[in-house]
């Protein structure tokens, strides 16, 4: 079961809980009963909901953060200027090496582009946005050398469609 699945089991599974007390609320909600004897015990769970929140809340955003490929800098990476045209691509360089971070500086001189970049067996392994005016910087280092695709991920009208260029990823030196 992929962590997709499971998520989406999870909440289902949580939305019912909830619809299940709107249910019982909205059904009791009539009865004109006396709420003070409740109260200690509901301001008791809201403490208690609180401080869960804080406690496991918390440490999961921090963790979630780790790795953010926005803010990746690395020390020299090799850097491909990328300048997005109606309807071409204009890379500055077209072969990078393999296990070591590729900086993608990404412009568009026209329209608002998408640029995605596509392993051999077309899974989108990298995308950031070519706006005109802009320079966006995406970093990712390929792991596996071959030839990757990049095509447009935003309809930018005629030949969208055709706005496709390579990338040729070779095999680092060192290890093999
Ligand atoms: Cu450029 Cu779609």
């Amino acid at each position: 079961m992929s962590i997709q699945t499971v998520v989406a089991l999870l909440s289902l599974l949580l939305i019912l809980a909830l619809a299940g007390v709107f249910l019982r609320v909205r059904r009791f909600a009539h009865e004109g009963r006396d709420y003070v004897p409740v109260q200690g015990n509901a301001y008791r769970i809201r403490a208690i909901a609180f401080w869960m929140l804080v406690l496991i809340g918390l440490p999961i955003s921090v963790w979630l953060f780790r790795e953010n490929p926005y803010t990746t800098r690395a020390a020299s990476p090799q850097v491909i200027n990328a300048t997005g045209y109606q309807w071409r691509w204009e890379l500055d360089r077209e072969e990078v090496t393999a296990g070591e971070p590729v900086e993608f500086r990404v412009t568009s001189a026209d329209v608002n582009h998408g640029f995605g970049i596509y392993d051999g067996a077309g899974v989108l392994v990298a995308q950031t946005q070519a706006m005109p005016g802009y320079v966006n910087r995406l970093t990712h280092v390929f792991d596996v050398p071959g030839t990757y695709r990049l095509l447009c991920l935003e309809y930018c009208g005629l030949v969208h469609h055709d706005m496709i260029t390579e990338i040729r990823v070779k095999q680092g030196g060192t290890d093999g």
